[in-house]
């Protein structure tokens, strides 16, 4: 019951009534997908190790459920483009790519489950994936009802060699046939991402998360740039976002080349506030134990997975430092408990930022628990006018929750 009115102040928030109601995704999915780390390496020959193959998600799938991932709440995995055959088979069915994928799609999807893990795939709605994979087009049903047979837990659909018409028709004839299947399937859409002016009212029908802008790169460049896409434009999108349908600022990078410890820890934090999927895109095998400690750090994994699932935003620009800020649960009437990233922009030093949280909004004369997520400090309690100062990294961030007293 209690649940329940959660769901429905954060429908009431997000100003949509009608979302996709396939029961799945409540909070945002969680779980780890190949294609920022691993691409479209096909050379199985001269970098076994690395190539896009049963192994690979077999070996991921082992570590996600040993090292602590599954537990964490990644529970999912997923291949990426590149795992198909190029032909279709005799009955006009999909095919994984026979060298790379022996044992076929129906056994690695096994092997997943008994990890306790969810099985996804990735498909494209066009005539082709956009790596140049057999695509959906034509097939719609027959290939949903493939996927539900093989044990397909969750699927992104790519938007590639589709046009505009295509998509705003086959994204809702694809879902019809998922939800006919009677299996629950996520439904992860990259249909806005290929559009200027996308039906958002439709897309959050019919999908349970989708893609709607560049694709991430192994760069903080690449991060900063989507952060403000998010920020910019975070009237537009952050009110399409809440339990069942979110808006996907596409994968963790976190473990990778491209970002300082630092950074990882922005993207953590910046992705929670903005209820993004976590779905992480490393080298298991060989990551990092203070990457592996952002990715499963269960306070901010917590903030992320907030059941009132309300999008938060960029509050304020001052100098190099932006605030960032989501209200989450506890409520108390009117009053939300908040997280709060405060993002240092800069490039020189470590900068001491001071304000109150009346100044962010928070207004309840019982005062706030503010606790820094990152850093195992004992939280403080604070009211309102109260003065605060952190010290934030550059490219850095502090996150703090900020819990309503009772
Ligand atoms: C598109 C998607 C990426 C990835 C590639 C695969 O670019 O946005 O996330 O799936 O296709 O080819």
């Amino acid at each position: 019951m209690k649940l329940l009115a959660v769901v429905l102040v954060a429908a009431a928030w997000a100003g949509f009534g009608s979302a996709l109601d396939n029961g799945l995704a409540l909070t945002p999915p969680m779980g780890w997908l190949a294609w920022e780390r691993f691409r479209c390496n096909i050379d199985c020959v001269n970098d076994s190790y690395n190539c896009i193959s049963q192994n690979l998600f077999m070996q991921m799938a082992e570590l996600m459920a040993d090292e602590g991932y599954l537990n964490a709440g990644y529970d999912m995995i997923s291949l990426d483009d590149c795992w198909l055959a190029h032909e279709r088979d005799q009955q006009g069915r999909l095919q994984p790519d026979p060298n790379r994928f022996p044992s076929g799609i129906p056994a690695l999807a096994n092997f997943v489950h008994s990890k306790g893990l969810k099985f996804g795939i990735y498909e494209d709605l066009g005539t082709k994936t956009c790596a140049g994979y057999p695509g959906v087009l034509n097939h719609l049903e027959t290939d949903a009802n493939t996927f539900a047979e093989w044990g397909v837990d969750y699927i992104k659909l790519d938007g590639c060699y589709s046009s505009h018409e295509q998509m705003d028709e086959g994204y809702p004839e694809f879902g019809m046939h998922l939800n006919n299947t009677k299996r629950p399937i996520v439904y992860s859409c990259s249909w806005p991402a290929y559009q200027n002016d996308p039906n958002y009212t439709a897309i959050i029908k019919t999908c349970n998360l989708w893609r709607n802008f560049n694709d991430i790169a192994d760069s903080w460049t690449s991060v900063t740039t989507i952060i403000d896409h998010y920020g910019d434009n975070q009237d537009a999108l952050a009110p399409l976002a809440g339990p069942g349908h979110w808006n996907d600022p596409d994968m963790l990078i976190i473990g990778n080349f491209g970002l300082s410890y630092d950074q990882a820890k922005t993207q953590m934090a910046i992705w929670s506030i903005l209820a993004a999927p976590l779905i992480m895109s490393v080298d298991l095998r060989d990551i990092r134990p203070e990457f592996k400690f952002i990715l499963q750090n269960h306070r901010v994994i917590a903030i992320d997975q907030d059941p009132l699932g309300i999008q938060g935003r960029r509050l304020k620009k001052s100098g190099s430092i932006e605030f960032w800020l989501r209200p989450v649960t506890p409520v108390d009437n009117d009053n939300h408990s908040y997280a709060v990233a405060i993002l240092n922009r800069g490039d020189s030093t470590p900068t001491r930022v001071s304000f109150t949280l009346k100044e962010l909004g928070m207004t309840s004369a019982k005062g706030y628990w503010v606790e820094d997520l990152f850093e195992e400090v004992v939280g403080i309690s604070l009211m309102p006018s109260d003065p605060l100062t952190v010290s934030v990294n550059p490219s850095g961030v502090v996150m703090l929750k900020c819990s309503l007293l009772k």
